[in-house]
């Protein structure tokens, strides 16, 4: 089987490469090689290379810029995903695309369904939101969306790394305690994604991101704690609990971001592991 990954270079088309399964054929490519904006590049590329199967893990995935910066997010986030959904649909391959818990406005008090009603509070989110609508209704038929959060990796920019880098600079740190949600190291989802690729007749809108639940607060702690532990921390700064609203930003993000992974797990077999362990073993992979 011949997989394409769109978004080669960020954190979960990495993921999605070093743990590719040796019987699929493997073409990954950047921005470079296939900007999903662009509508030609896309039809041309998938009709010439003729993919089985399109995991799209490119995005514009700038939350605060997509404020300013509107017309990018849905090029990308909107529009690049029509065009490799009309171009999957007319060689029949099948896709499998990433979407975000920020298609919802974080008012829920439990996880939220694959079926909760979505109401994104910035553009991002909107941008997204109408990736997966237009996915939906071009080609439901050969497409599965998994819907994610609070990503981080070895490779890429992330909230792990730019924590052990502030816990080395700065003399304290607040952290936002009134955003809920579940740190979701990406290889576990890429692990997920292979078994669904295995799956030809699995379709439909799913939830995955590790297991458990944690404010950014509790994530900062966790990521000190065990950078001590690994010695990637030399010391310990004081890290202080504050709410959003003393560290504002372009981008309004939902207060409650935890989705419910059940239907994942079954789909797939493959049970979430709890989010503190997930952070423990990619930690010990940037020693
Ligand atoms: N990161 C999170 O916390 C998070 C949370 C929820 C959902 N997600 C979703 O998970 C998926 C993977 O996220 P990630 O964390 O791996 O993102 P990432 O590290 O930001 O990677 C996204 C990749 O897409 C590429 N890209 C941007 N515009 C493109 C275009 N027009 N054509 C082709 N490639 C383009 C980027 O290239 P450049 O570097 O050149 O821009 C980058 O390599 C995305 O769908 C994202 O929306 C992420």
């Amino acid at each position: 089987m011949k997989v394409l990954i769109t978004g080669k270079g960020g954190q979960l088309a990495w993921e999605l490469v070093r743990l590719a399964p040796q019987a699929f054929e493997i073409i990954s490519v950047g921005r470079e090689q296939l900007d999903i904006s662009n509508e030609n590049q896309v039809v041309d590329f998938i009709d010439s290379t003729k993919p089985d199967l399109v995991i799209n893990a490119a995005a514009y995935t700038a939350v605060d810029q997509a404020e300013k910066d509107s017309v990018t997010a849905y090029a990308v986030n909107e529009h690049g995903v029509k065009y490799l959904a009309q171009a999957c649909k007319k060689i029949n391959a099948r896709i499998l695309h990433i979407s975000t818990d920020f298609i919802f406005d974080g008012t829920s008090t439990s996880p939220y369904q694959t079926d909760a009603k979505p109401n994104p509070l910035n553009n991002y989110g909107a941008s997204k939101l109408a990736g997966e609508l237009a996915l939906n209704e071009i080609f439901p038929q050969a497409s599965v969306i998994v819907r994610t959060a609070w990503v981080y990796s070895a490779n890429g920019n992330n909230f792990v790394k730019s924590m052990l880098r502030l816990m080395q600079e700065k003399p304290q740190l607040g952290i936002v305690y009134d955003q809920v949600g579940t740190p979701t190291w990406a290889k576990g989802l890429a692990q997920w994604l292979w078994i669904i690729a295995a799956k030809p007749e699995v379709t439909g809108t799913y939830h995955w991101t590790d297991a458990g639940v944690a404010s950014w607060y509790d994530f900062a702690l966790a990521i000190q704690e065990l950078g001590l532990e690994k010695g990637l921390l030399k010391s310990a700064i004081p890290v202080f609990p504050i709410r959003t609203s003393a560290y504002p930003t372009p981008a309004k993000r939902p207060a409650f971001s935890v989705i419910d992974k059940t239907s994942a797990e079954m789909v797939s077999e493959l049970n979430t592991t709890h989010w503190r362990k997930q952070l423990s073993a990619m930690m010990d992979e940037i020693l």
